[in-house]
C-alpha cells in the first residue's frame, strides 16, 4: 500500500529568534520526514511525504514589537521570515514549504472555517459582551499578561496579571493591587466590548470520541481526560482593534485571535505548496505529480485517498492542537489529524534554559561558534523518544557522546579502510570472495537486514534513541571486524594484498550501511559520504546490498571533526555576554503566554569601570521645541538647549509622546555622542529614556536644575 503523508511542525512565532529549544521539535520532525522519504512503498515509488511549516505572524506582541522598532508588522515579519528560513536551512531542516500565516490563502481558510462554524444549525459561534482591562492612553484592550501590578498574596511589585513569579500564586488581573498597563504605564480601566466565542463545550462528545481514537499519546489522552473532567469552556476567538491579524467577516473592528489562524496556517502552507507544485508540474524538470489539496484535507476525499496527517508539537500547546483544532476541523467539513505527536521541553544541564547561565542559546549563535549542526542533530536523536518527557542537553555529555560515537565509532571505519583502497588498489573495490570474508559478509548482511527492520520500526515510532542504540551496536560490530582483521598489519606483509583489499572493501560496505542508517539524522554527512564513495543518493533499500567489485571510490577526506570542549564553553560565554542585545522571549514551561514576550526582563549589562562611565558627557537639556518628522514612523525632532548651545536630536519616542507635551520640559542628553547622519537629518546627541519594547519613558530632571549642568 502506498503511503501518502503530510507532516507539520508548530509554527514558530515571528517575534523571536530560533533557539535550541525550538530545534528539538524541528530536528525531530525533520528526522522523521527524512526517514519517510527514504522509504519505497510496494509500487516501487518513493513514499509520498510533504513537510510544511510557516511563521506564526499575528498578535499583540508582534504588533507592539514592530511599533517599538519603528517598522510595520509586515516589515518585521518579512525580516524574521528570512532569519528563520536561514536558521532552518543551516540545521538541515528541509521543509517542502515554509510559509507565513499572514497570507491570502490563510485569510481565505480562516474566513471559510469561521463562516462554516457560524452558519451551522445550531451555530458554534456566539457573540457576547465581556468586560476587560483597557489602556486609556494606548486606546487598546490589554491581554492579561500586559497588565502588571502588586501581587495580592505576597505583595511583590511588578507582577503579571495572571500569576506571581515570586510566590507562584495564580489570580485574575482584577486581583492585582495598583494595576498598570505594561504598554503605557497608565492605570487600566474596565471596559466592555463584544467578543466572539467558539462553543467548544458543544463539541465535547465529538472530542471525547476523537481522544479515544488513538490519535494521541497515552499521556496526552490522560491530560485531555483531566480537561474533560474540568469541563470545556467556550473559546474567545476575537480581539478588538488595534490588532495585527485578519478581520472577522461581518464583524468590523474585530480580529481573529492569533491562535485561531495559526493552525489554519498548516492548511495554507500546504495549499501554497500544491499551487507551486502544480505550476511547475507540466515542465520537464517536474518530479512527482503535484499533491491535491483535497486529498489531504477534505473530510470525504481524505478517507478515500487514504492520506495521513501528523502534527509535531511541544507539550505546551497540546490544548490548542488536541481540542480546538480537531473540533474546528471536524465541524467545518475538514478531516482531523491522524496523530498529534507531542514532545517535551529542552533543558540544558538539567535546568530550564537560562540567559544568566548562558544556556539560552540561539541557533545563530551555535553556528557562529563554528559548531557543526549535525552534532546537535545527532545528540537530540540519541535523546529523543516518543514520550512527552523533557529532554536534557548536557553539554559535557554532548561533547563526549558526539566524539565517541560519530568520530570514534562511525567515521573512523571509513578513515581506517579508505586509505589502503586508494593507495594500493587504485580506489577500486574488491570482490568479496575469499572464504572468511564471504562468511563475514553474509553475517553482516543478515545483521544489517535485521537492523533495517528494527530501525525502521524505531524511526517510525519516533523512538530515535532506540534507533541510535541499534545503529551504534552495529558500528561496534563493524569496528570489531576491523580490529580483528587489523588491515594496518596485513598491509605490512607481502602476499596478503587480496586479503587487505577484501577487508577494506567489506569495511567500506559496513560504513555505507551505517551511513544509510544515520542518513535521516545526518543528511549532510550522508551527502559527503555519497560523494566520497562515488554513489547515487542512498535510500533505505540499500541496507543489505553491497557495492559491486571494481566500483571506484574517491580519496578519503575528513568527514567530521571532534568537538573541542572549548568551543562549547565559548558558546555559553557568548550567550552570557550578548544578553542585553538579545531580548529573547523567556523560555516557557507548561503554560503559554504569547502576549508576554515583548516584555521579558532585560538582564544587566557587563560591568564597566568608572573611567568608562566618565567618558559619557551627560547634560541637563531643556526641550525648546519638539515636532513630528515627515515620513518617520517613530521619530520626533527635538531642539535642545544645553546652556552653551542648542542641539538637534532625533529621538525614537513618537509612540509615547505628543510633541506639544514635551516643549519646556527638562531631560537628560548625551552631549558628546558623535553626530549621526540619519535619513531625516543629522542627530547631534541622544536623549535618555527607559523602555523594554513596550512604552517609552523619558528621564525627568527635578525643577531648579539649569540647562547645561553636567549629570554625574
Ligand atoms: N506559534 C506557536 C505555535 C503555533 S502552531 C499552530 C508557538 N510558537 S513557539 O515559537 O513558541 O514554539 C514553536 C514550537 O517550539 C512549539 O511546538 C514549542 O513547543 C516548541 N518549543 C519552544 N521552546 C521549546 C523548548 N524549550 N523545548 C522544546 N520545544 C520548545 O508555540
Ligand atoms: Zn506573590
Amino acid at each position: 500500500m502506498k503511503r501518502r503523508i503530510l507532516v507539520t511542525s508548530a509554527l514558530p512565532y515571528a517575534n523571536g529568534a530560533i533557539h535550541l529549544g525550538h530545534l528539538v521539535e524541528y530536528i525531530q520532525t525533520d528526522i522523521w520526514v527524512r526517514f519517510q522519504k527514504m522509504q519505497v512503498d510496494e509500487e516501487g515509488s518513493p513514499r509520498e511525504c510533504h513537510y510544511v511549516c510557516a511563521d506564526d505572524t499575528h498578535g499583540t506582541p508582534i504588533m507592539l514589537r514592530a511599533e517599538a522598532e519603528g517598522v510595520t508588522p509586515e516589515q518585521l515579519i518579512a525580516r524574521m521570515h528570512g532569519e528563520h528560513t536561514l536558521d532552518f536551512k543551516r540545521f538541515h531542516v528541509a521543509f517542502d514549504n515554509y510559509y507565513s500565516t499572514n497570507s491570502p490563502e490563510n485569510r481565505g481558510f480562516c474566513e471559510e472555517i469561521y463562516t462554516r462554524l457560524r452558519d451551522r444549525k445550531p451555530s458554534l459561534i456566539e457573540k457576547r459582551p465581556i468586560e476587560q482591562f483597557f489602556d486609556p492612553v494606548k486606546n487598546m484592550f490589554l491581554p492579561d499578561r500586559f497588565i502588571k501590578g502588586e501581587c495580592p498574596k505576597c505583595h511583590a511589585r511588578d507582577q503579571y496579571g495572571d500569576a506571581c513569579e515570586v510566590c507562584g500564586s495564580a489570580y485574575a488581573p482584577t486581583d492585582l493591587i495598583n494595576p498598570y498597563s505594561a504598554v503605557s504605564g497608565a492605570a487600566p480601566v474596565r471596559r466592555q466590548s463584544d467578543h466572539y466565542f467558539f462553543k467548544l463545550g458543544d463539541c465535547a462528545e465529538f472530542l471525547k470520541g476523537w481522544t479515544r481514537s488513538g490519535a494521541l499519546q497515552p499521556e496526552a489522552a490522560n491530560k485531555l481526560d483531566e480537561w474533560f473532567k474540568a469541563g470545556l469552556s467556550d473559546w474567545d476567538i476575537s480581539r478588538d482593534a488595534p490588532y495585527f491579524g485578519f478581520e472577522i467577516p461581518g464583524a468590523p473592528g474585530k480580529y481573529f485571535y492569533v491562535w485561531l489562524d495559526a493552525p489554519i496556517g498548516y492548511m495554507a502552507s500546504f495549499r501554497n505548496l500544491c499551487d507551486k507544485r502544480s505550476a511547475v508540474s507540466g515542465q520537464p524538470s517536474a518530479g512527482a505529480p503535484a499533491p491535491q489539496f483535497g486529498d489531504f484535507w477534505n473530510a470525504g476525499e481524505a478517507g478515500k485517498a487514504n492520506t495521513e496527517l501528523y502534527h509535531f508539537i511541544g507539550k505546551d500547546i497540546l490544548y490548542f492542537h488536541a481540542l480546538f483544532w480537531p473540533a474546528m476541523l471536524n465541524f467545518s467539513g475538514y478531516r482531523t489529524p491522524s496523530k498529534i505527536f507531542a514532545h517535551g521541553f529542552l533543558t540544558v544541564n538539567g535546568e530550564k534554559m537560562s540567559k544568566s547561565r548562558g544556556t539560552f542559546i540561539t541557533a545563530e549563535s551555535y553556528l557562529k561558534q563554528g559548531l557543526n549542526p549535525e552534532w546537535l542533530r545527532y545528540y537530540y536523536a540519541a535523546k529523543l523518544n516518543a514520550t512527552m518527557e523533557d529532554i536534557d542537553l548536557n553539554l559535557e555529555d554532548f561533547v563526549a557522546r558526539v566524539n565517541s560515537d560519530l568520530v570514534g565509532k562511525y567515521v573512523n571505519i571509513a578513515s581506517r579502510a579508505a586509505g589502503f583502497v586508494t593507495k594500493r588498489f587504485n580506489g577500486e573495490l574488491a570482490n568479496l570472495d575469499s572464504e572468511d570474508i564471504a562468511f563475514a559478509y553474509g553475517f553482516y548482511k543478515a545483521t544489517a537486514a535485521r537492523s533495517a527492520e528494527n530501525l525502521a520500526n524505531a524511526y517510525e515510532a519516533r523512538d530515535f534513541s532506540k534507533a541510535i542504540r541499534e545503529i551504534m551496536a552495529f558500528a561496534d560490530l563493524a569496528n570489531r571486524f576491523v580490529d580483528e582483521k587489523k588491515p594496518w598489519e596485513i598491509a605490512k606483509q607481502s602476499g596478503r594484498d587480496s586479503e587487505l583489499h577484501q577487508t577494506c572493501t567489506l569495511a567500506l560496505n559496513l560504513f555505507r550501511w551505517l551511513t544509510v542508517m544515520l542518513k535521516p539524522v545526518l543528511p549532510k554527512l550522508a551527502e559527503d559520504v555519497e560523494a566520497f564513495l562515488g554513489i547515487p543518493k542512498l535510500c533505505w533499500a540499500d541496507l543489505g546490498n553491497a557495492l559491486p567489485a571494481g566500483h571506484r571510490i574517491n580519496p578519503y577526506q575528513h568527514l567530521m571533526t571532534r568537538i573541542d570542549p572549548k568551543q562549547v564553553q565559548a558558546l555559553v560565554e557568548a550567550n552570557r555576554q550578548t544578553l542585553q542585545a538579545a531580548q529573547q522571549p523567556a523560555p516557557h514551561s507548561q503554560v503559554r503566554h504569547p502576549e508576554a514576550q515583548v516584555h521579558a526582563h532585560q538582564p544587566l549589562a557587563a560591568p564597566v569601570t568608572m573611567d568608562d562611565f566618565g567618558k559619557v558627557d551627560l547634560r541637563v537639556a531643556k526641550i525648546v521645541n519638539a515636532e513630528q518628522v515627515e515620513g518617520a514612523e517613530k521619530l520626533l525632532k527635538l531642539t535642545l538647549d544645553i546652556g552653551t548651545e542648542t542641539r538637534t536630536v532625533f529621538a525614537g519616542i513618537k509612540s509615547s509622546y505628543d510633541p506639544e507635551s514635551l516643549t519646556g520640559r527638562l531631560t537628560v542628553m548625551v552631549a558628546n555622542l558623535a553626530p549621526r547622519k540619519m535619513k531625516f537629518g543629522v542627530s547631534e546627541g541622544m536623549v535618555l529614556a527607559a523602555g523594554n519594547g513596550g512604552g517609552i519613558y523619558l528621564l525627568a530632571v527635578d525643577s531648579g536644575a539649569q540647562p547645561g549642568m553636567r549629570v554625574k
